[in-house]
Protein backbone atom coordinates (compact mmCIF):
# COMPACT_ATOMS: atom_id res chain seq x y z
CA UNK A 1 0.00 0.00 0.00
CA UNK A 2 1.60 3.15 -1.10
CA UNK A 3 0.55 6.82 1.11
CA UNK A 4 -2.23 8.11 -1.62
CA UNK A 5 -3.58 4.35 -0.92
CA UNK A 6 -2.84 4.64 2.60
CA UNK A 7 -4.79 8.06 3.05
CA UNK A 8 -8.09 6.29 1.03
CA UNK A 9 -8.35 3.00 3.17
CA UNK A 10 -7.96 5.42 6.37
CA UNK A 11 -10.40 7.64 5.26
CA UNK A 12 -12.40 4.24 4.66
CA UNK A 13 -12.55 2.94 7.97
CA UNK A 14 -12.36 6.03 9.98
CA UNK A 15 -15.08 4.83 12.29
CA UNK A 16 -14.22 1.35 12.17
CA UNK A 17 -12.14 0.94 15.84
CA UNK A 18 -11.94 -1.92 17.78
CA UNK A 19 -14.39 -1.83 20.55
CA UNK A 20 -12.33 -1.60 23.72
CA UNK A 21 -12.52 0.27 26.46
CA UNK A 22 -10.22 2.61 28.68
CA UNK A 23 -8.73 6.14 28.55
CA UNK A 24 -7.43 5.25 24.76
CA UNK A 25 -10.45 2.99 23.87
CA UNK A 26 -10.64 2.15 20.21
CA UNK A 27 -7.50 4.38 19.17
CA UNK A 28 -5.29 2.98 17.06
CA UNK A 29 -1.57 4.41 18.24
CA UNK A 30 2.12 4.09 16.38
CA UNK A 31 5.08 4.05 19.08
CA UNK A 32 8.33 4.53 17.24
CA UNK A 33 11.47 3.06 19.33
CA UNK A 34 8.36 0.54 20.89
CA UNK A 35 10.75 -2.04 21.01
CA UNK A 36 12.32 -1.39 24.22
CA UNK A 37 12.74 1.15 27.04
CA UNK A 38 10.41 4.04 27.25
CA UNK A 39 9.06 3.45 24.10
CA UNK A 40 7.71 -0.36 25.09
CA UNK A 41 7.07 0.59 28.77
CA UNK A 42 4.24 3.73 27.19
CA UNK A 43 2.80 1.40 24.65
CA UNK A 44 2.52 -1.19 27.16
CA UNK A 45 0.29 1.34 29.28
CA UNK A 46 -1.38 2.19 25.91
CA UNK A 47 -2.48 -1.02 25.28
CA UNK A 48 -3.70 -1.65 28.93
CA UNK A 49 -6.03 1.78 28.18
CA UNK A 50 -7.60 0.35 25.49
CA UNK A 51 -5.11 1.07 22.29
CA UNK A 52 -4.32 -0.69 19.81
CA UNK A 53 -0.54 -0.61 18.55
CA UNK A 54 2.52 -0.44 16.38
CA UNK A 55 6.00 -1.23 18.53
CA UNK A 56 8.16 0.70 15.17
CA UNK A 57 11.54 0.13 15.35
CA UNK A 58 14.69 -0.63 13.72
CA UNK A 59 15.06 -3.76 15.96
CA UNK A 60 11.77 -5.37 14.26
CA UNK A 61 12.83 -8.88 15.76
CA UNK A 62 12.43 -7.23 19.37
CA UNK A 63 9.47 -4.90 18.10
CA UNK A 64 7.89 -8.37 16.79
CA UNK A 65 8.71 -10.17 19.59
CA UNK A 66 7.11 -7.90 22.22
CA UNK A 67 3.79 -7.31 19.90
CA UNK A 68 3.58 -10.80 20.22
CA UNK A 69 3.16 -10.54 23.75
CA UNK A 70 0.74 -7.85 24.40
CA UNK A 71 -1.91 -9.84 22.30
CA UNK A 72 -3.64 -9.29 19.33
CA UNK A 73 -3.74 -5.22 19.29
CA UNK A 74 -0.31 -5.10 18.71
CA UNK A 75 2.02 -5.66 15.81
CA UNK A 76 5.80 -4.82 15.40
CA UNK A 77 6.70 -3.44 12.22
CA UNK A 78 10.33 -2.22 10.81
CA UNK A 79 11.14 1.57 10.64
CA UNK A 80 14.46 3.64 10.30
CA UNK A 81 13.16 6.49 11.63
CA UNK A 82 15.78 8.73 10.47
CA UNK A 83 14.82 7.66 6.49
CA UNK A 84 11.85 9.57 5.46
CA UNK A 85 11.34 6.50 2.67
CA UNK A 86 10.97 4.02 5.51
CA UNK A 87 9.05 6.04 7.43
CA UNK A 88 6.26 7.01 4.58
CA UNK A 89 6.56 2.89 4.03
CA UNK A 90 6.22 1.77 7.80
CA UNK A 91 3.11 4.40 8.34
CA UNK A 92 1.33 2.91 5.26
CA UNK A 93 2.05 -0.64 6.96
CA UNK A 94 0.29 0.49 10.19
CA UNK A 95 -2.86 2.04 8.19
CA UNK A 96 -2.74 -1.38 6.22
CA UNK A 97 -2.48 -3.48 9.58
CA UNK A 98 -4.81 -1.32 12.02
CA UNK A 99 -7.17 1.10 9.33
CA UNK A 100 -5.73 4.04 10.34
CA UNK A 101 -3.60 5.80 13.00
CA UNK A 102 -5.21 7.92 16.04
CA UNK A 103 -1.69 9.14 17.98
CA UNK A 104 1.60 8.58 16.89
CA UNK A 105 4.27 8.69 19.43
CA UNK A 106 7.63 9.90 17.87
CA UNK A 107 9.38 8.21 20.74
CA UNK A 108 12.55 7.10 19.05
CA UNK A 109 15.91 8.82 20.01
CA UNK A 110 19.62 7.90 20.43
CA UNK A 111 22.60 9.15 22.69
CA UNK A 112 25.89 10.05 22.00
CA UNK A 113 27.69 12.27 24.26
CA UNK A 114 30.72 14.31 24.35
CA UNK A 115 32.28 17.82 24.61
CA UNK A 116 33.01 20.07 21.38
CA UNK A 117 36.70 18.80 21.34
CA UNK A 118 35.72 14.86 21.66
CA UNK A 119 32.15 15.23 19.35
CA UNK A 120 33.07 13.63 16.00
CA UNK A 121 31.08 15.46 13.35
CA UNK A 122 29.84 12.16 12.23
CA UNK A 123 28.55 11.53 15.56
CA UNK A 124 26.58 14.91 15.95
CA UNK A 125 25.33 14.22 12.32
CA UNK A 126 23.73 10.72 13.55
CA UNK A 127 22.13 12.10 17.11
CA UNK A 128 20.58 14.97 14.93
CA UNK A 129 19.21 12.86 11.73
CA UNK A 130 17.44 10.31 14.70
CA UNK A 131 16.57 12.88 17.15
CA UNK A 132 15.22 15.54 15.07
CA UNK A 133 15.22 15.21 11.81
CA UNK A 134 13.05 12.01 12.70
CA UNK A 135 10.38 13.85 14.43
CA UNK A 136 10.17 15.66 11.38
CA UNK A 137 9.53 12.80 9.33
CA UNK A 138 7.51 11.28 11.86
CA UNK A 139 4.84 14.35 11.92
CA UNK A 140 4.94 14.67 7.91
CA UNK A 141 3.77 11.07 7.24
CA UNK A 142 1.56 10.32 10.52
CA UNK A 143 -0.33 14.07 9.45
CA UNK A 144 -1.07 13.20 6.01
CA UNK A 145 -3.06 9.77 7.41
CA UNK A 146 -4.69 12.31 9.97
CA UNK A 147 -5.31 14.70 7.54
CA UNK A 148 -6.70 12.16 5.40
CA UNK A 149 -9.01 10.87 8.46
CA UNK A 150 -10.07 14.40 9.23
CA UNK A 151 -11.90 14.85 5.61
CA UNK A 152 -13.44 12.13 6.54
CA UNK A 153 -14.81 13.07 10.14
CA UNK A 154 -14.44 16.53 10.85
CA UNK A 155 -15.29 16.37 14.07
CA UNK A 156 -12.57 14.08 15.86
CA UNK A 157 -9.17 14.88 17.24
CA UNK A 158 -5.79 13.00 16.79
CA UNK A 159 -2.41 13.88 18.73
CA UNK A 160 1.00 13.66 17.67
CA UNK A 161 3.23 13.85 20.66
CA UNK A 162 6.95 14.06 20.65
CA UNK A 163 8.94 12.12 23.57
CA UNK A 164 11.67 14.55 24.28
CA UNK A 165 13.56 15.14 27.24
CA UNK A 166 14.70 17.57 30.10
CA UNK A 167 17.47 18.37 27.92
CA UNK A 168 15.32 20.06 25.69
CA UNK A 169 14.41 22.60 28.26
CA UNK A 170 17.70 22.83 30.04
CA UNK A 171 21.42 22.52 28.79
CA UNK A 172 23.60 19.55 28.93
CA UNK A 173 27.00 19.69 29.40
CA UNK A 174 29.07 17.27 27.19
CA UNK A 175 25.65 16.73 25.52
CA UNK A 176 25.54 18.71 23.09
CA UNK A 177 24.05 16.88 20.36
CA UNK A 178 21.17 15.38 22.32
CA UNK A 179 20.49 18.57 23.91
CA UNK A 180 20.29 20.20 20.48
CA UNK A 181 18.09 18.51 18.74
CA UNK A 182 16.03 18.24 21.58
CA UNK A 183 15.90 21.72 21.75
CA UNK A 184 14.38 21.73 18.31
CA UNK A 185 11.88 19.28 18.76
CA UNK A 186 10.15 21.47 21.12
CA UNK A 187 10.30 24.45 17.88
CA UNK A 188 8.98 21.87 15.95
CA UNK A 189 6.44 20.91 18.31
CA UNK A 190 5.38 24.44 18.47
CA UNK A 191 5.44 25.31 14.94
CA UNK A 192 3.68 21.74 13.96
CA UNK A 193 0.78 22.69 16.31
CA UNK A 194 0.41 26.03 14.57
CA UNK A 195 0.25 24.36 11.31
CA UNK A 196 -2.27 21.34 12.59
CA UNK A 197 -4.70 22.61 14.15
CA UNK A 198 -6.51 23.25 11.08
CA UNK A 199 -7.02 19.53 10.86
CA UNK A 200 -7.88 19.31 14.11
CA UNK A 201 -4.50 17.62 14.53
CA UNK A 202 -3.09 18.35 18.45
CA UNK A 203 0.73 18.51 18.77
CA UNK A 204 2.87 18.45 22.37
CA UNK A 205 5.81 17.41 23.35
CA UNK A 206 6.94 15.02 26.88
CA UNK A 207 9.83 15.69 28.89
CA UNK A 208 10.71 12.85 30.75
CA UNK A 209 14.03 12.93 33.33
CA UNK A 210 16.02 9.81 33.50
CA UNK A 211 15.06 6.90 33.08
CA UNK A 212 17.40 5.29 35.50
CA UNK A 213 16.03 1.38 35.48
CA UNK A 214 15.89 1.71 31.39
CA UNK A 215 18.58 0.09 29.41
CA UNK A 216 19.93 3.23 28.38
CA UNK A 217 21.06 4.16 32.09
CA UNK A 218 21.31 0.72 33.48
CA UNK A 219 22.79 -1.92 31.01
CA UNK A 220 25.47 -3.37 32.34
CA UNK A 221 28.32 -3.33 29.90
CA UNK A 222 26.50 -0.03 27.62
CA UNK A 223 24.71 1.80 30.45
CA UNK A 224 25.21 5.44 31.22
CA UNK A 225 25.75 4.40 34.93
CA UNK A 226 28.92 2.10 33.60
CA UNK A 227 30.07 4.78 30.91
CA UNK A 228 29.69 7.77 33.04
CA UNK A 229 31.91 6.18 36.27
CA UNK A 230 34.41 4.73 33.67
CA UNK A 231 35.00 7.83 32.25
CA UNK A 232 35.23 9.65 35.61
CA UNK A 233 32.14 11.79 35.02
CA UNK A 234 31.31 12.10 38.44
CA UNK A 235 34.39 12.92 40.64
CA UNK A 236 34.86 10.73 43.67
CA UNK A 237 32.12 7.67 42.51
CA UNK A 238 33.95 4.58 43.07
CA UNK A 239 31.19 2.55 42.04
CA UNK A 240 28.10 2.68 39.29
CA UNK A 241 25.74 3.13 43.09
CA UNK A 242 27.88 6.28 43.96
CA UNK A 243 26.76 7.59 40.06
CA UNK A 244 23.34 6.15 40.68
CA UNK A 245 23.40 8.15 44.04
CA UNK A 246 24.91 11.61 42.59
CA UNK A 247 22.07 11.44 39.70
CA UNK A 248 18.96 10.73 42.33
CA UNK A 249 19.92 13.56 44.41
CA UNK A 250 19.30 15.99 41.54
CA UNK A 251 15.53 15.66 41.72
CA UNK A 252 13.30 16.95 44.25
CA UNK A 253 11.18 13.60 44.39
CA UNK A 254 14.33 11.09 44.80
CA UNK A 255 13.63 8.71 42.03
CA UNK A 256 13.61 8.42 38.67
CA UNK A 257 11.20 8.53 36.11
CA UNK A 258 9.35 5.56 35.08
CA UNK A 259 7.56 4.90 31.57
CA UNK A 260 4.49 5.07 34.21
CA UNK A 261 5.38 8.62 34.96
CA UNK A 262 5.28 9.44 31.18
CA UNK A 263 2.06 7.75 29.90
CA UNK A 264 0.11 9.68 32.37
CA UNK A 265 1.45 12.52 30.96
CA UNK A 266 0.74 11.17 27.29
CA UNK A 267 -2.94 10.49 28.74
CA UNK A 268 -3.61 14.24 29.47
CA UNK A 269 -2.48 15.34 26.22
CA UNK A 270 -4.41 13.10 24.55
CA UNK A 271 -7.72 13.56 26.87
CA UNK A 272 -7.21 17.30 27.47
CA UNK A 273 -9.11 19.31 24.38
CA UNK A 274 -7.99 22.62 25.02
CA UNK A 275 -4.08 22.49 24.58
CA UNK A 276 -1.62 22.17 22.02
CA UNK A 277 2.28 22.80 21.43
CA UNK A 278 3.10 22.26 24.65
CA UNK A 279 6.47 20.95 26.67
CA UNK A 280 5.07 18.87 29.77
CA UNK A 281 7.56 18.17 32.43
CA UNK A 282 7.77 14.80 33.66
CA UNK A 283 10.80 15.54 36.02
CA UNK A 284 10.16 14.58 39.45
CA UNK A 285 10.88 18.66 40.24
CA UNK A 286 14.20 18.24 38.52
CA UNK A 287 13.24 20.94 35.87
CA UNK A 288 11.08 23.60 36.31
CA UNK A 289 9.02 25.66 33.61
CA UNK A 290 10.03 29.67 33.67
N1 LIG B 1 16.29 6.97 29.09
C1 LIG B 1 16.22 8.21 29.58
O1 LIG B 1 16.73 8.49 30.68
C2 LIG B 1 15.50 9.30 28.80
C3 LIG B 1 15.24 10.51 29.45
C4 LIG B 1 14.55 11.50 28.77
C5 LIG B 1 14.13 11.28 27.47
N2 LIG B 1 14.41 10.09 26.86
C6 LIG B 1 13.94 9.91 25.48
O2 LIG B 1 13.06 8.82 25.44
C7 LIG B 1 13.13 8.20 24.16
C8 LIG B 1 13.39 6.71 24.32
O3 LIG B 1 14.61 6.54 25.03
P1 LIG B 1 15.00 5.17 25.75
O4 LIG B 1 15.83 5.51 26.91
O5 LIG B 1 13.81 4.32 25.94
O6 LIG B 1 15.98 4.56 24.64
P2 LIG B 1 16.43 3.06 24.37
O7 LIG B 1 17.79 3.17 23.79
O8 LIG B 1 16.20 2.17 25.54
O9 LIG B 1 15.40 2.61 23.21
C9 LIG B 1 15.35 3.28 22.00
C10 LIG B 1 14.66 2.41 20.96
O10 LIG B 1 14.67 3.16 19.74
C11 LIG B 1 15.12 2.30 18.70
N3 LIG B 1 15.78 3.12 17.68
C12 LIG B 1 16.98 3.74 17.73
N4 LIG B 1 17.24 4.36 16.57
C13 LIG B 1 16.17 4.15 15.77
C14 LIG B 1 15.85 4.53 14.45
N5 LIG B 1 16.69 5.25 13.70
N6 LIG B 1 14.66 4.15 13.94
C15 LIG B 1 13.82 3.39 14.67
N7 LIG B 1 14.07 2.98 15.92
C16 LIG B 1 15.24 3.36 16.46
C17 LIG B 1 16.07 1.31 19.35
O11 LIG B 1 16.18 0.13 18.56
C18 LIG B 1 15.39 1.09 20.69
O12 LIG B 1 14.45 0.03 20.63
C19 LIG B 1 14.25 8.92 23.40
O13 LIG B 1 13.69 9.88 22.53
C20 LIG B 1 15.04 9.58 24.50
O14 LIG B 1 15.72 10.72 24.05
C21 LIG B 1 15.08 9.09 27.50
Amino acid sequence: MNLEEAKEYAKKNIHNRPQTTGRLAGKIAVVTGGAQGFGLGIATEMYHEGASVVLADLNVDQAKEAAKAFGDRAVGLKVDVSDPASMEQMVCDAVEHFGGIDIFVSNAGVLKAGSLDDMDPAAFAFVTKVNYIGYFNAAKYASAIMKAQHEADPEQWFDIIQINSKSGLVGSKNNSAYAGGKFGGIGLTQSFALELVSANIKVNSICPGNFYDGPLWSDPERGLFVQYLNAGKVPGAKTVQDVKDYYLSKSPIHRGCTPKDVAKALFYAVEQQFETGQAIPVTGGQTMLN
